[in-house]
């Protein structure tokens, strides 16, 4: 079923252990679990069995978007981007990792250059990279473990890549003296941009529920402020007086437009990495109805694109959408899940956030997850344990 020719491995894979998945059948296709091969990791990969697995929005929209979201997509697939577990084999070139140990690492199946369903996370074993995985510290259970993942790489490709906001890597060092904006603070992705901006020297103000408001400020965000709130543009354009903005990472509906507005009034770094759609794709139906409902949601997408567009070059500010895969093909993964993450963790300078909600036990119970994510979180993560 996969594509990629299984490369020698160092350790050799248990001819015992059995695979089953959640397969995603074909494009457009339905969820359905069955059996699945058991892949040798090749040089620079490791063999997990997973014991935990979160959900993500991209997962829900995978089955009735997918050809939009990834078009190169190899069908049938295993869909899951989160996982931690424990490694059953290890790649010949493999120094970070021996069998046994316990790891999360980012699921890579969507990545152009993997796109094999061998390295989905939905299934009891999944093939990782070895540069986006890290060891698991003590005293860290894997449910918590596995809300990191695709929240941590997708802000850290907003906050570090060089197209993006380029901002120094985490590091000990005196303070940057600059102010990161990262609207949407209470979610996945805005909980480890947060600490990543705080760990590379940025003084961070984000946005919340009044509800998350002490939630973020325990990750390290200096001002916190309602996004519901009508005034909370003016208010944070008040609240950068004096300061020099290092970018913005506009998380959630309507963050690219209120980052924009806020880039453009601010001294310092113009550019606002977008990590969310302008319109919202969470109500697309599957089946026929599909295409009824995807032609004026394209089009009110096209709308708003251009709209945006309009503004930030009014505003002289700078946007781009950030893909949270794609650290997997440049130098950002090795430096989060190799060079930062592994000592942040155990010394409790990154936390597992936001908590994980534990939706079900077994891969039938993921379906329910995406249900529930679907319905709405705040400041959680939803997991399954496997
Ligand atoms: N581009 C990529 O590669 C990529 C990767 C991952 C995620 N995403 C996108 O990033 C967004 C967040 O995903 P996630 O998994 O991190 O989210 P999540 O954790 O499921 O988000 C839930 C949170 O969203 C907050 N929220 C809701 N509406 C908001 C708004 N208008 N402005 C700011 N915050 C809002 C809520 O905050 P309160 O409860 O405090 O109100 C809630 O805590 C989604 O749009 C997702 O599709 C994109």
């Amino acid at each position: 079923m996969d594509g990629a020719e299984p490369a020698a491995a160092t350790d050799a894979v248990d001819a015992t252990i059995e695979n089953q998945a959640l397969w995603l059948s074909a494009k457009r296709g339905s969820l359905h679990i069955g059996p699945a091969p058991v892949t040798a990791p090749g040089p620079n990969e490791i063999l997990v069995r997973n014991h935990a697995v979160a959900v993500n929005p991209v997962d829900r929209l995978l089955p009735v978007m997918g050809d939009l979201i990834a078009p190169w997509l190899a069908y049938p697939t295993v869909p899951g981007s989160d996982v931690a577990g424990e490694v059953l084999a290890v790649g010949s070139a493999v120094t970070r990792f021996k069998a046994g140990d316990r790891v999360l690492g980012h699921a890579a199946f969507l990545e152009k250059s993997r796109n094999r369903a061998a390295e989905g996370g939905f299934q009891r074993v999944t093939v990782l990279l070895e540069h986006m995985a890290s060891p698991i510290p003590a005293g860290m259970d894997f449910a918590a473990a596995a809300v990191l993942p695709l929240g941590l790489s997708t802000a850290a490709c907003a906050l570090f890549q060089p197209g993006h906001l380029a901002l120094r890597p985490p590091a000990a060092g005196p303070a940057a003296g600059e102010t990161l904006l990262v609207w949407g603070g209470s979610t996945s992705v805005g909980s480890n941009a947060i600490q990543l901006g705080r760990a590379a020297g940025y003084e961070v103000f984000t946005t919340a529920s009044p509800r998350n408001f002490a939630y973020v400020q325990r990750l390290g965000a200096a001002r916190v402020f309602d996004y519901r709130n009508p005034a909370v543009i003016a208010d944070v354009i008040h609240a950068m007086h004096g300061k020099t903005l290092a970018g913005a990472v506009a998380i959630g509906a309507g963050s690219a437009r209120a980052c924009i507005a806020v880039a453009g009034s601010c001294r310092g770094r113009r550019f606002v990495s977008t990590v969310s759609n302008p319109i919202s794709f969470d109500a697309a139906p599957a089946g026929w109805r599909r295409a009824l409902w995807l032609v004026p949601a394209l089009a009110r997408l096209l709308a708003a694109s251009a709209s945006l567009a309009l503004l930030a070059r009014r505003r002289g500010v700078k946007t781009r959408f950030v893909w949270g895969g794609a650290l997997v093909d440049n130098n950002i993964g090795p430096m989060i899940y190799a060079g930062y993450l592994p000592a942040a963790l155990a010394e409790g300078r990154h936390v597992a956030a936001p908590p994980p909600l534990i939706a079900g036990h077994g891969l039938a119970a993921i379906p329910g997850a995406l249900a529930r994510l679907g319905a709405g979180v705040s400041a959680q993560k939803i997991v399954v344990t496997l």
